[in-house]
């Protein structure tokens, strides 16, 4: 019902508009003709009577412009939808704007790839709201800039993005552009914009803007792909992700990664990002020889690159990518259990997917950027309980080559921290002595534990730290944690500690960690 009265209204009003702008035009061209009368003023009087009647002229000619306005405002409702590739209507109209952007010192620079799915589209209402957001640009770079248009494609959605140098909008003014009749433009009808906002809903769509006062503006228009071009079967237009895991082609939701593998649990993997530029690898070589050189520094073997590059050339092809990024990572694989050093036969697992590349820094190469500074962890926060485990990880397996069963980390400074999976405790003259909690350590759980059980046996105890060159003082060495318990140590890279038998400290504290295992149970 209600429905029905704002139709009865619109049409009334549209009615309206159109007997007006009939008189408007009666007043007009008598308006012309009065001036014409005037044409050569002989006094003072007939110069302020053509001065009046040019006035008179302004002002019928924008009542003209804003009842236009307000007829292509209401007339949006029936649409004439067909397939249309955005690329060619933004080029025709970027064409057809090209005289007034020259005159007004705009640039305009359009990236809009060639293989964007069709999208359907009333083209003569689409146009107008296109033509409505250059003038709108133009209107924002009164002193000449850069217009930028770059339409990319989400699954759903094709979206266009509309970037200007202008003087920008606050966030005030920013909440209202999509309302009738605001405009911050003298002699603006203030129905441009949501004129286009209307007509981009009613495409299904939706628009947006971002601004920043002296900046510029962006505009981001999204419309619906039409289901056919979405699941990627129309022709000439799958831009879908494509991944590949050990040679299978899948879509990248399907790929599943098991959970012992070793990228996951270890972050024991490498990997590579690749550009694709107007369908081909670039830098590619290089990449792929860094990627051989990251795989052998971490002893990853069997891994078949010219094969891989092969089917990422495949995939490529088979997507019909044109921008896009291959992101390849190469796992040590899965072990039959998690345990540091490398799986006795482990195979890699090979994955990568191409996918379109939408420009994340575009706006920040023409503005430029800010930055911030921060201290470099990397890795340094051995504190937190990270699974980024891979220097861990290459210790454990050096010890394991080495035919030990840890290996311990030394710092620059000859200091003895603790193990790939274990905490480090020494006795030195008597005393028991073990790293104090920093970033260079894991906080061990069963490091506190054994504290708390020298405490109560009233072994004497100095957190400290003890160096390489100490070893030879060195009475007892042990290790801590949760699988290691309270582990004896009496060789170092060939070197005996003390007698070379677990000595009596290592022996108290093995027996009064098994009693408090004891009592939990109980
Ligand atoms: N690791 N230091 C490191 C680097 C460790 O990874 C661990 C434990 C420890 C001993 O912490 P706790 O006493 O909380 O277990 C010290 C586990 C056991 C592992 O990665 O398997």
């Amino acid at each position: 019902m209600l429905q029905q009265q704002f139709v009865e209204l619109a049409e009334l009003a549209g009615g309206f508009i159109h007997e007006i702008k009939n008189h408007l035009s009666t007043l007009g061209l008598n308006l012309q003709l009065l001036s014409e009368d005037f044409g050569q003023p002989q006094s003072q009087r007939d110069r302020r009577s053509l001065e009046r009647i040019q006035r008179l002229q302004g002002e019928c000619g924008r009542l003209v412009d804003v009842s236009n306005d307000f007829l292509r405002f209401a007339r949006v409702k029936d649409l004439e939808l067909q397939p249309v590739g955005l690329g060619a209507l933004v080029e025709e109209m970027v064409d057809f704007f090209g005289p007034t952007a020259r005159q007004a010192n705009l640039e305009i620079k359009v990236y809009v790839p060639a293989d964007l799915p069709p999208v359907l589209l009333d083209q003569d209402l689409f146009k107008q709201a296109l033509l409505n957001l250059l003038l709108n640009a133009q209107q924002a770079m009164s002193a000449g800039g850069e217009l930028t248009i770059q339409a990319a494609r989400e699954p759903d959605w094709l979206v266009l993005v509309l970037i200007d140098t202008g003087k920008g909008m606050t966030e005030e003014v920013q909440s209202k552009i999509f309302r009738p009749f605001f405009s911050t433009r003298p002699g603006g009808s203030g129905l441009g914009l949501p004129t286009v906002r209307k007509i981009v809903e009613a495409h299904g769509g939706a628009i947006s803007v971002e601004s920043e006062v002296s900046r510029g503006t962006k505009f981001t228009i999204r419309l619906p792909i039409p289901p056919a071009s979405a699941n990627g079967s129309a022709k000439g237009t799958s831009v879908e992700t494509i991944a590949n895991l050990n040679g299978k082609q899948m879509p990248l939701a399907e790929v599943m990664v098991p959970a012992l593998d070793r990228g996951f649990l270890f972050g024991d993997a490498v990997y590579e990002v690749i550009r694709i530029c107007r369908g081909k690898p670039f830098l590619m070589a290089e990449h792929m020889q860094r990627l051989a050189r990251s795989l052998d520094a971490i002893r990853i073997g069997g891994v078949d690159l010219p094969r891989m590059e092969q089917r990422i050339r495949e995939t490529i092809a088979a997507g019909k990518f044109q921008e896009a990024t291959v992101y390849i990572q190469v796992t040590r694989g899965a072990g039959a259990k998690r345990a540091h050093p490398f799986p006795p036969q482990a195979t890699p697992l090979e994955l990568f997917w191409v996918q379109e590349f939408v420009d994340p820094y575009l706006e920040a190469r023409q503005h430029g950027a800010a930055v911030t500074v921060v201290p470099d962890i990397r890795w340094d926060r051995c504190d937190i309980k990270s699974t980024n485990l891979l220097p861990n990880v290459l210790a454990a397996q050096a010890a394991k080559d080495a035919g030990c069963v840890e290996a311990i980390f030394i710092e620059k400074d000859g200091t003895l921290c603790e193990g790939s999976h274990t905490s480090l405790f020494g006795v030195l003259d008597g005393q028991l002595l073990t790293a104090p909690n920093s970033n260079a350590i894991l906080p061990g759980i069963t490091r506190g534990l054994v504290l708390k059980l020298a405490e109560r046996a009233k072994i004497p105890l100095r957190e400290h730290v003890f160096k390489q060159v100490d070893l030879p003082k060195i009475s007892e060495l042990f290790l801590t944690g949760t699988t290691s318990e309270v582990l004896p140590i009496v060789r170092v890279d060939g070197e005996q500690i003390g007698d070379g038998k677990p000595g009596p400290v290592t022996r108290r504290l093995q027996e009064a960690y098994q009693q408090a295992a004891r009592e939990t149970a109980e």
